[in-house]
């Protein structure tokens, strides 16, 4: 068994301006034992398999990563209106192209036209400033220091090279950059919140038409046993019923959680898991009353879609279930599909300064579960969701947080 390896390296330990594009981390004896949060999935997830290949990673070096910070921190100094709105957070990100070393804009324009095997890319060296805050306890932190700001606009500007930002006027306050922490009283949850559940396998907001196109997290602070596991649909061996099956819209899919408000998520937790999670994500209503990309609760779907060579997937673990529950070959369908995503699922453990890029509509993520201690020391990544077409942007309003 090969599991994924990450540099143990600290980020200044990196050569002095090296720039190195696709330098694949050496492996390690620790990356190669088996995950402390082990998977609980109902599918029965294990340690993947499978390692990040050469193609997956671009390291920022030390100079070009004291260029990007210094060109956020100047923006958040000069420029406090940038927060003010999403839009100006948006056109803040896109100027830090300007710091962007050439070789990182090669490797994103790269993975945007291509992709790659696993559908992901790590982007390794992007250290937050010094100061950094202690770890939110809270996804809606009310106070951000300036070394939390200048990784907000690292990861705008990063993602920038892939799409429009934007998000939902239900996930999280609008926010436009989202925190994934663990939340007290939400250990349990199926959210960017939870911690000592196994995050089951979803794309983000399957339940959405105009789900995000590439979904960005930037590691402020790491746990070794949160190890994020993805899965390209095209990556997954199935079996010519089972994939035709998956191309019918036999299926539909539940709204996330996540787009409740904070009391049902507490609610939900202290529930049923899975089943009660769904329950109470009744949220969709009746069909006229859904905006232009929520499908109506019970809209019939498929799970795959786009061509056989480079297959597109909507998939969610806890949310995705047959349209009729009696039609035994779609569940067959979906826990084939469940099983040959583990099967070829890729695992890395984010440290702080990574950005890991993954393609939203050709693969599916988890997350291991873990411990989280409450001090101000836990795990805490930023999200950025982009959708990668300007005219479908434009489109829609041009609007940064839709409902
Ligand atoms: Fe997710």
């Amino acid at each position: 068994m090969s599991v994924p390896a990450h540099d143990p390296r600290p980020p200044h330990a990196l050569a002095p301006g090296a720039t190195t594009a696709f330098a694949a981390p050496p492996a390690t004896s620790a990356e190669v034992a088996a995950p402390a949060g082990g998977a609980t999935s109902a599918a029965g997830a294990g340690p993947p398999r499978h390692a990040l290949g050469p193609e997956s990673f671009v390291v920022v070096g030390g100079q070009d990563n004291a260029r990007i910070t210094r060109l956020a921190g100047a923006l958040h100094d000069a420029h406090p209106d940038v927060w003010h709105s999403p839009a100006a957070s948006a056109e803040a990100g896109a100027a830090m192209a300007a710091a962007l070393p050439a070789h990182l804009l090669r490797a994103a324009h790269r993975h945007r036209s291509l992709g790659n095997r696993h559908q992901a890319l790590v982007v390794r060296g992007l250290t937050p400033a010094p100061g950094l805050q202690p770890t939110p306890a809270t996804l809606t932190p009310p106070a951000l220091g300036r070394a939390a700001r200048q990784g907000m606009l690292t990861l705008l500007g990063v993602m920038a090279l892939f799409g429009e930002p934007f998000t939902f006027t239900a996930l999280y306050e609008g926010r436009l950059v989202q925190h994934v922490v663990p939340v007290p009283g939400q250990e349990r949850a199926q959210t960017s919140g939870g911690s000592r559940s196994f995050l089951d396998w979803h794309v983000e907001d399957a339940f959405r038409a105009d789900r995000c196109d590439y979904v960005g997290l930037l590691c402020l602070r790491g746990d070794p046993s949160a190890r994020t596991l993805f899965s390209a649909v095209g990556a997954a061996r199935l079996d010519a019923r089972t994939e035709r099956t998956l191309r019918e819209p036999r299926f539909t899919v539940g709204p996330d959680l996540a787009h409740a408000p904070a009391g049902r998520v507490a609610e939900s937790v202290a529930g049923a898991g899975a089943a009660g999670a769904v329950e109470l994500a009744g949220l969709a209503g009746p069909a006229d009353a859904a905006g232009p990309g929520l499908a109506p609760d019970g809209a019939a779907v498929p799970v795959l879609s786009g061509s056989t060579t480079d297959p597109e997937l909507r998939y969610d673990a806890v949310y995705l279930r047959p349209l009729d529950p009696a039609d035994q070959e779609a569940a067959t369908a979906l826990r084939r599909l469940g099983a040959a995503l583990e099967r070829s699922a890729v695992g890395h453990v984010l440290v702080p300064g990574d950005l890991l890029v993954l393609d939203n509509r050709r693969a599916a993520h988890a997350r291991t579960l873990f411990a989280a201690r409450g001090d101000g020391t836990d795990r805490w990544l930023l999200r950025v969701m982009t959708c990668a077409s300007p005219r479908a942007h434009r489109r829609r309003g041009a609007r940064h947080v839709i409902a």
